[in-house]
C-alpha cells in the first residue's frame, strides 16, 4: 500500500471541523483589526526565501525542500510566509494602499524537520502581517490580537515571551559583543562553533543544552539597544501592561529566521512537549528593502494551527446544527422522505436518510452511529395520516408532526428562523 510522506499527515473528519472552527474564529478576529485575506502559491523562487530567512539559518541550510523545475529555475515549497507576502506586497503595490496594509494568510508551509510530536514536514500557519508602520502602538495591537484569539479559542495557559533585538544601529555592537564572550567559552556543539563566526545570534537560540548552559552571564541585547529601539520596546511593554496583558521578557529571544529588528516574540502553550511554541512573531523592518523594495516597516506572526489544534480544547468546534435521520419504510414513504430531507436542507439544517432500503432496526443504528438529534419514522400508516413521528434521541420523547410542518418545527427546535 502507497502510504502518506513521512512528517505529513492527512486532516480526516471529525477533526476537520475543528481546523474549520479555529480558521472561522481567527477570520472573525482578524476582521475587528481590520485584517483582510491573501492567498498566494505555494511555491516561490529559491532565492525569495534564501534572502529574506538568511543562508545560514537552519530553514535555509537543511530544510527547504528545493527542486529545479522543467525549465531549469531552482523552486521552493514555502517554508513560511512573510517573504511571500512582501514580495506579493512589492510585486501588486499593495503598499501604496492608504493606512497599515493588514493582510492574513492560512495555508500550508513545508520545511524538512526530523518529524516528532508537533513538528511536521507538511504544517499549517494561521498568519498575520501588518505592513507600512513602525509605530509601536501596531507591535502592541498585533501581540493583543494573536492571545484575543487564542483566548476565544480556549487555548490555557499561555506565556507570551518578548524581546528586541534592536536595529542596524545597535545590533552589530551586540554582535562583537556577544562574539567576544562566546569565543571565550569552550564546549560548544559544532553548529555553535560555526555560527559563533557566521551569526553570532544564533547561538542564543540553539536547542542543546549544554550550549544553553554555557550562554550563563552571556550579554543581553536590552543593554545594547540605541535610545530609539529602547523607547520603542518600553512604549511595546507599557501599552501591554496598560491592557492588562502579562508577558515575559526573554532576552535569547531570537527566533530562527534572520529578518528580525526590534521586537520579537513567541507564544507557548503548556501540554505541547518539546515543540511548545504555538506562535512566533515579530519586527522585520528591513525586509522589504531586502528583497529589492523601499522602507516598508512590518511586523506580524504565525500560529502553528498543528500544534493549536493539539491544545484546543477536545470539545471545540465539533458542536454543529443538530441532524435529523429520517427513516423511511417502503417505496411511497422513501420517496416522501427523500422530498423532506431537502425542505429540511432548506431551513439550513442538515438531514440524512438511508437509501439501500434497510430495516428499520438498521436504519435506527445508523442513525445513532451517524449521531443524528432527531429521528423522523415514516411508514405507510403516517403517510396515510399526514403524520409523522418526531423522535428526539437524547431524551426519547417522541410527538407526531405533520408532514407539511416538519422542516419548519425542526428550524423551531433548533433555534433557527425560518430559513435562515
Ligand atoms: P516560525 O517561528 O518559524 O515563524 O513559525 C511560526 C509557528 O509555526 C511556530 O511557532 C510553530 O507553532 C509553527 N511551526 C513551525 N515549524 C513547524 C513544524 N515543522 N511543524 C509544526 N508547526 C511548526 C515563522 O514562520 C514566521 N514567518 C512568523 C512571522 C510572521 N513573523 C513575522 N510574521
Amino acid at each position: 500500500m502507497i502510504r502518506a510522506i513521512r512528517g505529513m499527515k492527512d486532516i480526516l473528519p471529525p477533526e476537520t471541523s475543528r481546523w474549520q472552527w479555529v480558521e472561522s474564529q481567527a477570520r472573525e478576529v482578524f476582521e475587528l483589526y481590520g485584517y483582510r485575506e491573501i492567498r498566494l502559491p505555494l511555491l516561490e523562487k529559491t532565492e525569495l526565501f534564501a534572502r529574506s530567512i538568511g543562508a545560514d539559518t537552519d530553514i535555509v541550510a537543511k530544510e527547504m525542500y528545493t527542486f529545479t523545475d522543467r525549465s531549469g529555475d531552482s523552486l521552493t515549497l514555502r517554508p513560511e510566509a512573510t517573504a511571500q507576502v512582501l514580495r506579493a506586497c512589492l510585486e501588486n503595490g499593495l503598499m501604496r494602499r492608504a493606512g497599515v496594509n493588514k493582510l492574513y494568510l492560512i495555508g500550508p508551509m513545508f520545511r524538512y524537520e526530523r518529524p516528532q510530536k508537533g513538528r511536521y514536514r507538511q504544517f499549517h500557519q494561521i498568519n498575520c502581517e501588518a505592513l507600512g508602520s513602525d509605530a509601536p502602538e501596531l507591535d502592541a495591537e498585533v501581540i493583543l490580537m494573536l492571545v484575543d484569539l487564542l483566548g476565544k479559542l480556549g487555548i490555557k495557559d499561555l506565556r507570551l515571551l518578548i524581546n528586541s533585538l534592536g536595529c542596524p544601529e545597535c545590533t552589530p555592537d551586540f554582535k562583537s559583543q556577544l562574539q567576544l564572550f562566546l569565543a571565550a567559552q569552550e564546549g560548544w556543539c559544532d553548529d555553535c562553533r560555526r555560527r559563533l563566526v557566521v551569526n553570532p545570534l544564533r547561538v542564543l537560540d540553539c536547542k542543546s543544552q549544554h550550549c544553553q548552559a554555557l550562554l550563563v552571564g552571556a550579554p543581553v541585547m536590552e543593554d545594547s539597544l540605541c535610545q530609539d529601539c529602547a523607547r520603542h520596546y518600553r512604549r511595546v511593554l507599557s501599552l501591554l501592561e496598560g491592557a492588562g496583558l502579562a508577558y515575559e521578557k526573554n532576552p535569547r529571544l531570537v527566533r530562527g529566521l534572520d529578518y528580525y529588528t526590534r521586537t520579537t516574540f513567541e507564544v507557548t502553550a503548556a501540554g505541547l512537549g518539546a515543540q511548545d511554541a504555538v506562535a512566533g512573531g515579530g519586527r522585520y523592518n528591513g525586509l522589504a528593502r531586502e528583497l529589492g523594495g523601499p522602507d516598508l516597516p512590518g511586523l506580524g506572526f504565525a500560529i502553528g494551527e498543528d500544534r493549536l489544534l493539539e491544545v484546543l480544547p477536545p470539545e471545540a468546534g465539533l458542536e454543529g446544527r443538530p441532524l435529523t435521520f429520517l427513516a423511511a419504510l417502503g417505496d411511497a414513504a422513501r420517496e416522501r422522505a427523500f422530498l423532506c430531507l431537502q425542505e429540511i436542507r432548506a431551513q439550513g439544517l442538515p438531514a440524512a436518510m438511508d437509501f439501500e432500503g434497510r430495516s428499520l432496526k438498521s436504519q435506527m443504528s445508523l442513525a445513532d452511529r451517524l449521531g443524528a438529534a432527531y429521528v423522523v419514522i415514516l411508514g405507510d400508516q403516517e403517510l396515510a395520516s399526514g403524520q409523522a413521528l418526531l423522535r428526539h434521541m437524547a431524551s426519547s420523547q417522541q410527538d407526531a408532526v405533520p408532514l407539511t410542518e416538519l422542516a419548519p418545527a425542526l428550524a423551531a427546535r433548533a433555534g433557527l428562523k425560518e430559513g435562515s
